[in-house]
């Protein structure tokens, strides 16, 4: 008993990992980082400072959060080299399938000096992780449409940055968009860390092993793509976009409470919030302002609400305790910004990146941790002895 939190001894028996970094209430609907809740984070603060907040577990001071920005601005742009991996992929390969590529292949570049053992050598990894991974999604959208790659600038904040280098053309400036900087940020601190997900999971799992952490954030690149997963938030467009009226909503609910249907409501339900998820309030709420800011009609924005209205006083919903979750709306909001569906997992595993940064260095560091080692429950045949093939 922390006091704060206390265990049950069933919980903790069964749980993966202690972890200081993120802990959620699924009943309640809570969830905090370092202590500080997620909305609280969404709306005073920027994902540059809850990067400090996760690595180093405490708001930072004014000269530290310079500090941490200008290091970070410091590391954004990636070696020459490292845009011929982009050239090896067909022109239409979807972007999640590049940063697979392209972020593992950052071993190639630093595995020899990254001494997971050296404090100072982690650090300096997590930092490059961090900083390089807007570079490179910006260039696997330049790659996907055919444009020139454009380099990061140091006089722009980190996720203006990353605008610039997605959306400026040599043609033209690229001018940032405040509304647009501070809806992608906030974005950014919704997605950042989530306890002990799949694809965290993956990268504790991977690093347990003492494999470089670019190894391992690539392996939870992997991960976060499926639909069940980060995929969701393209799911979730798709999905809506398919229903595309109010009226159809109805033929898409029966279909998602039909169990011979395998078709599931993308961006609803999740493994741990049996409460709405706090990050999906938060986007709503987002998606309403970009909207509104940016005068942009979307009508699947008033099928979603419509759709999150129905499915929240439906009593099959209600019992199964399914609520939309962060990728519910953050789809509506990309759109609107101009992003195509195949990117918004690729931005998920941008901002994930530095919750996957965080929870590796926690593991890393703690002299006790041990490689992981899943166990099973067997339910194959027992014993029996080898029939050679002429006597089957
Ligand atoms: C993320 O773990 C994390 O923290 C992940 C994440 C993060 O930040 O890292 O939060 C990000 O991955 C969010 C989840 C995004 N995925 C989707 O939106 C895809 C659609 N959702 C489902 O696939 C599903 O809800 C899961 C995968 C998220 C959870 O699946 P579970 O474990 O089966 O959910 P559950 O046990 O709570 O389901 C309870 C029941 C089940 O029916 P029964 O077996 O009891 O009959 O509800 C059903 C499910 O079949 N159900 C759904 C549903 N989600 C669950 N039925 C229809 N539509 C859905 N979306």
């Amino acid at each position: 008993d922390t006091g704060m939190f206390t265990y049950d001894p069933g919980f903790t028996s069964t749980a993966s990992c202690e972890s200081g970094l993120t802990y959620i209430d699924g009943d309640e609907g809570i969830l905090l980082h370092r202590g500080y809740p997620i909305d609280q984070l969404a709306e005073q603060s920027s994902f540059m400072e809850v990067s400090y907040l996760l690595l180093r577990g405490e708001l930072p001071s004014k000269a530290e959060l310079e500090e941490f920005t200008r290091t970070i601005t410091r590391h954004t742009m990636v070696h020459e080299q490292l845009t011929t991996f982009y050239r090896g992929f067909r022109r239409d390969a979807h972007p999640m399938a590049i940063m697979c590529g392209v972020v593992g292949a950052l071993s190639a570049f630093y595995h020899d000096s990254t001494d997971i053992n050296d404090p100072m050598q982690r650090r300096i990894a997590s930092h490059r992780l961090i900083a390089k991974m807007p570079t490179i999604a910006a260039m696997a959208y330049k790659y996907s449409v055919g444009q020139p790659f454009v380099y990061p600038r140091n006089d722009l904040s980190y996720t203006g940055n990353f605008l610039n280098m997605t959306f400026s053309v040599p043609a033209e400036e690229y001018v940032v968009d405040p509304v647009i900087e501070d809806a992608m940020d906030k974005i950014f601190i919704l997605h950042a860390d989530h306890e002990q997900n799949a694809s965290t999971s993956t990268v504790r799992l991977a690093g347990s092993s003492g494999a470089n952490p670019f190894a391992c954030i690539a392996a939870g690149i992997a991960c976060l793509w499926g639909p069940a997963h980060g995929g969701a938030n393209e799911a979730a467009l798709n999905m809506l976009r398919e229903i595309g009226t109010v009226d159809r909503i109805p033929e898409y609910i029966a279909r998602a409470k039909n169990k011979d249907d395998p078709f599931r409501l993308m961006g609803f339900g999740h493994r741990v919030y049996k409460n709405y998820d706090p990050r999906a309030k938060v986007m709503q709420k987002t998606a309403n302002e970009v909207l509104t800011k940016l005068g942009v009609t979307d009508p699947i924005f008033d099928v979603a609400r419509e759709l999150e209205q129905i499915a929240l006083n439906d009593p099959y919903f209600v019992e199964k305790k399914l609520y939309p979750n962060v990728d519910f709306y953050s789809g509506i909001i990309l759109s609107a910004i101009g992003f195509p569906t195949e990117m918004f997992t690729v931005l998920f595993a941008l901002a994930r990146t530095v919750g996957w940064v965080a929870q590796w260095n926690e593991m890393i560091s703690d002299p006790a941790q041990k490689i992981g080692r899943p166990r099973q429950l067997y339910t194959g045949p027992t014993q029996r002895d080898y029939v050679p093939v002429d006597k089957r």
